[in-house]
């Protein structure tokens, strides 16, 4: 049983990693969830995963966090997730609940120094809240086991040729993270697409649970993207980290040494992962777990095992 804490932009693909998380009980106790800006404004990504609580009668604290990046003007991803963040979920009924009246980083710094055990935080958006709780309260370090995150690339790109949108929408925040002595993995676009539920797959939860057919509404808005360009799949890109949480052994990886790239002109948000192996880099003190495939079948059967349980818990 791991305590985790969750930090995303709800946002489609935040969403379902939460209800992934949510599925097994066994293996999670959720502490929290923390909005920041990112494929929307932190104050729709709250709304949006309150909206999502209340349909399922799921009380869990949420708090809000920031509303921009560090130092870059807040660009969101509205082309993907909508105006709202979650335009897949525009038909259901808004939230009623709302979030703490405390600012997210008040909350995770409260909720892990008083945690008995350690804290895995999975993040799923932009780093601004981590970076910041990480530089105000150094101590929670000590409290933190691990960050999976979903962000970062080996060599891909969706924002930029070489950089993904969590890492690009706040690099400096990023940057914080990762010159930190946090035990980081990075679940890398490459990961996520390597892992992707096929649209056929995403066809069969219309026919099932409640919860099934939320998520069938979440991805039918998610892959219009994956349908329009003729993929076979939808890197649904945080459930990611759940997954590697739960069966880390479907994953590949390797660890490096990884920098961010701050100032490129074609390269902001860069996840340098750095390969070159002895002959030209010492040993990395604190390598970071760049996670590069996944074994996709074993991902759907996982996926489905967490529907199916959701669907058996919330009629
Ligand atoms: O690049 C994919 C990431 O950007 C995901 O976290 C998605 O939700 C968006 O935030
Ligand atoms: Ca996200």
């Amino acid at each position: 049983m791991r305590t985790i804490l969750m930090d995303g932009d709800p946002g489609h693909d935040d969403t379902v990693a939460f209800l992934l998380a949510l599925a097994f009980p066994e293996r999670f106790r959720i502490a929290g969830f923390t909005t920041v800006a990112g494929n929307s404004t932190a104050k729709n990504c709250t709304g949006n995963i309150l909206k999502v609580m209340d349909y399922l009668g799921v009380s869990i604290p949420v708090a809000a966090g920031y509303e921009s990046p560090l130092v870059r003007e807040l660009d969101t991803a509205a082309k993907y997730h909508g105006e709202t963040g979650l335009d897949g979920l525009l038909s259901y009924p808004p939230a009623v609940s709302r979030p703490l009246a405390k600012h997210a980083i008040e909350f995770l710094k409260e909720t892990i120094l008083s945690s008995k055990e350690k804290i895995t935080l999975v993040t799923m958006g932009p780093l601004t809240n981590i970076a910041v709780l990480l530089k105000t309260w150094p101590q929670v370090l000590e409290k933190i086991e691990e960050i999976v995150m979903m962000g970062g690339s080996f060599a891909s790109g969706n924002s930029l040729a070489k950089s993904e949108f969590n890492m690009y929408a706040d690099p400096e925040a990023a940057k914080i993270v990762f010159d930190s002595d946090a035990k980081i993995t990075m679940a890398t676009i490459e990961a996520c697409f390597s892992g992707g539920l096929l649209l056929t797959e995403q066809e069969t939860l219309k026919d099932g649970g409640k919860v099934s057919r939320l998520v069938y509404d979440i991805l039918k808005y998610y892959s219009r993207y994956a349908v329009k360009n003729g993929w076979d799949r939808t890197a649904v890109f945080d459930m990611t980290t759940i997954l590697y949480l739960l069966s880390p052994e479907i994953f590949s990886w390797r660890d490096m040494k990884v920098d961010i790239e701050l100032s490129g002109a074609h390269t902001r948000g860069m996840t340098v992962c750095d390969d070159r192996g002895p002959t030209y880099l010492a040993e990395p003190e604190n390598p970071r777990r760049v996670l590069l495939g996944a074994e996709r079948e074993e991902v759907a059967k996982l996926f489905f095992a967490g529907m199916h349980a959701l669907d058996q818990r919330f009629e």
